[in-house]
């Protein structure tokens, strides 16, 4: 047990990279990026997710741990000290608040597709997949999704496992579950890139990948690629200011954010290497969808060799990956009830609840609503409660507090203090950074939105 009264804090350097790339690397890299990638054409739209990382979602990240790092709090705390400290008129906590709501909403949805994850594992892990044919993979599917309390029961088992971890201290929970989990999910990986190499069409996918497409810009594929970027680093709910402010004194945070980044960047293409020349080698089109991690693929492991197995290791590297974004986003709200004097294991178990509840919307839209539109007639025709709840977390909460982080690191706070909280030396690269971070990643999003409204 820490000290009480003490702040609680990774145990060294690589503790908070491991866990801080343990949240960015998820579910949005393995089943969002590949299926996103696939619906939009492959190569042109990684290039315009490229510069969205780089010039508007990478320098949020940035700015969003600092926050944490400089109010060593809970989101709405930390904004709260910040403000009184740049003497502000606006409630800056409130963009904690919405950030804590927002970490309940991705959870929501992400227990139920780490649950579908863990309950496909254990089906490879009983010998499934092999030789079993397009029929079955489309019934396992179809049956699961048919069955709203068996969906919400895995949707609890991953939540509690979540919740189990997150009710340690920091260094015995979430510090420890990135460090065994993380390098046994870079072999998997590793392990599946080589694999899909030597039986799937490597060439197609790279070129699918990294090849360059004629792109058909919109407005349209811009924010898919931002809101991908966003979602894929995990910037805007408050999950990494609350790492943030974990972190030791002697973290060189720039440093750090360059590996995080590339780290999620390498796991996102190595899924989509491992994923992309089996497709193509069995002739299905990559544009499958959201089905594309439980259906295609699936569907490609039952007729290669070693199937079951392969499944097996796949679908427990999604589990892995899911965990370890999980915590991250149960962390935040567990702090601030923390700081209300309620223990850390009555906390976690209190707001996992909570995201099981939840869940019962994205069980509901997978299941008997998968035709129903609750806001329909506010022009929202066609969405169902899972749909407005990830395009609303994606595409608004993440970039609109994105957007808040960068003006308040950019223009609230000074310069001077924010060089020093980094801390980085006076150089061209902090002056390119603070000028995105003030200028251009708030320009991207106003535009983005702006392009989204009249486009
Ligand atoms: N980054 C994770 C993924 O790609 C998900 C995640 C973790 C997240 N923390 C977040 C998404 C905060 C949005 C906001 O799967």
């Amino acid at each position: 047990m820490a000290a009480k009264g003490a702040y609680p804090s990774f145990s060294s350097r690589l503790a908070f990279i491991i866990a801080a790339a343990g949240s960015a690397v998820g579910l949005g890299n393995v089943w969002g990026f590949t299926y996103v990638a696939g619906a939009n054409g492959g190569g042109g739209f990684v290039l315009i997710y490229l510069v969205a990382l780089a010039f508007v979602a990478g320098p949020a990240f940035m700015a969003e741990m600092l926050i944490g790092r400089m109010g060593k709090a809970s989101p709405p705390t930390a904004l709260g000290k910040l403000q009184s400290r740049a003497g502000s008129k606006l409630n800056w906590p409130t963009v904690g608040w919405i950030g804590l709501i927002g970490t309940l909403m991705v959870l929501s949805f992400y227990a139920v597709i780490a649950g579908q994850a863990m309950y496909y594992g254990l089906v490879a892990l009983e010998g499934g997949f092999a030789g079993w044919g397009e029929e079955a993979v489309t019934a396992l599917d179809a049956d699961f999704k048919a069955d709203p309390v068996s969906m919400a029961i895995w949707s609890a088992v991953f939540m509690a496992f979540t919740a189990s971890i997150v009710s340690f201290d920091i260094s015995k929970g979430i510090e420890r579950a990135g460090k065994v989990m993380m390098p046994l999910l870079f072999l998997m990986l590793i392990g599946l890139v080589v694999y899909a190499g030597q039986i799937g069409d490597w060439g197609r996918a790279a070129s699918f990948l990294f090849g360059f497409h004629e792109i058909n810009f919109s407005s349209r594929l811009f924010l898919e690629a931002v809101g991908q970027a966003f979602f894929t680093l995990g910037v805007g709910v408050g999950g990494l200011m609350t790492y943030g402010s974990y972190m030791g004194d002697d973290v060189r945070l720039p440093r750090a954010t360059f590996w995080i980044v590339a780290m999620d960047l390498f796991v996102a293409l190595a899924a989509g290497m491992a994923i992309f020349p089996l497709v193509f080698a069995s002739g299905v089109e990559p544009t499958a969808g959201p089905g594309l991690v439980f259906l295609t693929l699936p569907n490609i492991f039952s007729a290669i060799p070693g199937g079951a197995f392969v499944a097996f290791v796949f679908f427990l590297l999604l589990t892995f990956a899911a965990v370890t974004s999980s915590i991250s986003l149960l962390a935040p709200t567990v702090q601030r009830l923390a700081e209300a004097n309620i223990r850390r294991p009555v906390a976690a178990c209190l707001m996992a609840g909570v995201a099981v509840l939840l869940s019962l919307l994205t069980v509901y839209s997978f299941a008997g609503g998968r035709e129903v539109y609750p806001l329909a007639s506010f022009g929202l025709d066609g969405m169902t409660a899972f749909d407005l709840i990830r395009e609303g977390v994606s595409n608004f909460i993440l970039p609109l507090s994105g957007f808040a982080y960068c003006l308040i690191i950019g223009w609230s706070l000074s310069r001077e203090d924010v060089r020093t909280a980094l801390p980085m030396a006076e150089g061209r690269l902090f002056t390119l950074w603070y000028m995105v971070v003030r200028v251009i990643a708030p320009l991207a999003i106003a535009a983005l939105f702006i392009g989204a409204v009249i486009g």
